[in-house]
């Protein structure tokens, strides 16, 4: 299916590896100019060199922290030179650390908030005055299946990304008569870095070998294995689509069945 996104321009945010990488492949597949970010920059350019190669298309890597205020406006300025205005905004960034609520002081919190909620709002002050302009944009936010089942251990991550749900519910409201959508993509567990420390856990727990980890992750969703970064990107390029124009405010699953609720 012609996703009707050619020559449109994207920025991915935190994409050199892991689920924001799947996204850039996936956009990039559909002919869109991508400008894809991370912090560390040898990783960022290598990736943006092998998207390019693979797909034929314009990558633009830019080096920088999504929770630093000027990196982030650093980031919308290069891809304004490169390639114009962006009409897709996909924010994603690390996960904040794990941790038993009582561990953590103001500080861990207006990081974690910074991190995972204010760095998307500025990047939303960003992208919306142009969108506005053309009629038509794609605003999409990673968060997490924790939204909905908040996960132990995870409450600067639980409590930041709710926080970003109810903005993108509030903002799709507002910018849906204007043709622009905006959603959230709720992960379930992915085999990406972010869960390497489990896997190490678990090799060192059980004895087993790190793909035998690996697998044992898997099993806590029904499907019976993680979650694979294309099937990932898939999904969010679908969302990005000429196609997807009535889907907005909505938050959707990707995680093999673990979600344990009804809706
Ligand atoms: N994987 C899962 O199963 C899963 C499940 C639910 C939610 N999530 C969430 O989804 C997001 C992506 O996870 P992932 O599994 O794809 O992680 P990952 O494989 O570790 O990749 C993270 C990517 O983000 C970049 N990054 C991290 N912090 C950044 C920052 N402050 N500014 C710019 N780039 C940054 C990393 O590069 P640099 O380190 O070079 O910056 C890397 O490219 C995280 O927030 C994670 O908590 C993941």
């Amino acid at each position: 299916m012609d996703l009707g996104i050619r020559g449109k321009t994207a920025i991915v945010q935190a994409s050199s590896k892991g689920l924001g990488y799947g996204v850039a492949r996936a956009l990039s597949r559909e002919g869109v100019n991508l400008v894809m970010n991370a912090r560390t920059k040898s990783e960022v350019f290598a990736a943006a060199a092998q998207l390019q190669e693979e797909t034929g298309n314009s990558v633009h890597a830019v080096a920088g922290d999504v929770s630093r205020h000027q990196d982030l406006l650093n980031l919308f300025r290069e891809c304004r030179q490169t390639f114009g205005d962006p009409h897709i905004l996909v924010c994603n960034a690390g996960g904040p650390p794990r941790g038993h609520f009582a561990d953590f002081n103001r500080q861990d919190w207006n990081s974690a908030l910074q991190n995972n909620f204010t760095s998307a709002v500025t990047a939303v002050n960003q992208v919306v005055k142009p969108m506005l302009k053309n009629g038509w944009g794609r605003i999409l936010f990673i968060t997490s299946i924790a939204v909905k089942q908040p996960i132990n251990d995870l409450v600067l991550s639980n409590s930041a990304r709710s926080a970003l749900t109810a903005y993108a519910k509030t903002i799709a409201t507002d910018l849906a008569p204007n043709g622009i959508t905006v959603n959230c993509l709720l992960p379930g567990a992915h085999r990406t870095s972010r869960l390497g420390q489990l896997v190490q856990d678990i090799v060192e727990e059980d004895g087993c070998s790190i793909e035998e980890a690996w697998d044992k992750l898997g099993t806590h969703a029904p499907i019976g294995r993680l979650g694979d970064i294309d099937e990932f990107g898939s999904l969010a390029a679908y969302l990005c689509s000429r196609q997807a124009a009535y889907i907005t405010g909505t938050s959707i699953l990707h995680d093999g069945g673990a979600f344990k609720g009804l809706f």
